[in-house]
């Protein structure tokens, strides 16, 4: 069983970034991810599509012997990870924007929260920013047509760039101080945003946290795979294999898969 890999997903190639924490704190886990291209972005889709498309993700994974499932989503954790949960008998690992530490450390009392339609609409999003964030102001954008440009290639060019700016100018207006990213395809522009973004403003993801709830859930649930072996990683898409490895800086094979 402990040998058996973690399984990941996302609508697409941005749960990469959370596969690369996962990779750095647990070099030995055998790894099966699964990006669902062929139906991004999941952030436009209502609950119910959400639920069914992460249906289909997890089935296929738990056919392939995970053990465990991380849902490297923000859209989907916030719309499906209840339902898996009670559904399925494996522990699942979701993902959520990072509110808790930006609101708990902001100087200016205003932070920025940059995610899906799909996440900022949710009810889990909302519990979480009532309990954490009612006491600041919270600047909530939807990152509209980011995902479709990762997905499409163009991570690094002009119309990100005039996307973003145009994103962070009335969270900058507002003297924000953290900017929490609360999709796991945005890490990928970190670079970009720190070229927008003034000194003074800190960036918050929540890939670490995943990684190391990861590791601590395999442990209570005594599934850690303790081998010193290389770890097996396989990456699937149904959407443009390209894309994905490039993200992998061409390190992995990459196989197509309708599903
Ligand atoms: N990576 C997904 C997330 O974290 C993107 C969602 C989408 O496909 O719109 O929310």
């Amino acid at each position: 069983m402990n040998k058996q890999p973690i399984g990941i997903f996302d609508s697409g190639v941005g749960g990469t970034s959370i596969w690369k924490e996962i990779h750095t704190l647990l070099p030995h886990e055998n790894t099966i991810y699964l990006a669902d291209s062929a139906n991004a972005p999941y952030g436009l889709k209502n609950k119910e599509a959400i639920v069914s498309l992460s249906v289909k993700n997890t089935e296929y994974l738990i056919n392939n012997g995970c053990k465990l499932i991380v849902v490297a989503c923000n859209t989907a954790t916030t719309n499906a990870i209840n339902y898996l949960r009670n559904t399925y008998d494996i522990p699942f690992i979701g993902i959520e924007p990072a509110i808790k530490p930006a609101a708990l450390q902001t100087k200016t009392n205003t932070i920025g929260i940059l995610a899906t339609k799909g996440t900022l609409s949710s009810e889990l999003f909302s519990k979480t920013s009532g309990l954490f964030a009612s006491n600041i102001k919270v600047i909530e954008r939807v990152g509209n047509g980011i995902v479709e440009l990762i997905e499409s290639g163009k991570l690094h060019s002009e119309d990100m760039r005039s996307l973003l700016s145009n994103y962070l100018k009335p969270m900058l207006e507002a003297n924000i101080d953290y900017l929490v990213l609360g999709c796991t395809h945005y890490p990928y522009l970190i670079p970009i945003l720190l070229e927008l973004l003034p000194t003074n403003v800190k960036i918050i993801d929540s890939g670490e946290a995943v990684a190391r709830q990861t590791k601590s859930i395999l442990e209570k649930n005594r599934l850690l795979n303790l081998s010193n072996a290389n770890s097996n990683n396989q990456f699937i898409t149904n959407g443009n294999p390209k894309v994905l490895a490039s993200l992998l800086n061409n390190h992995y094979k990459v196989e197509y898969l309708h599903f």
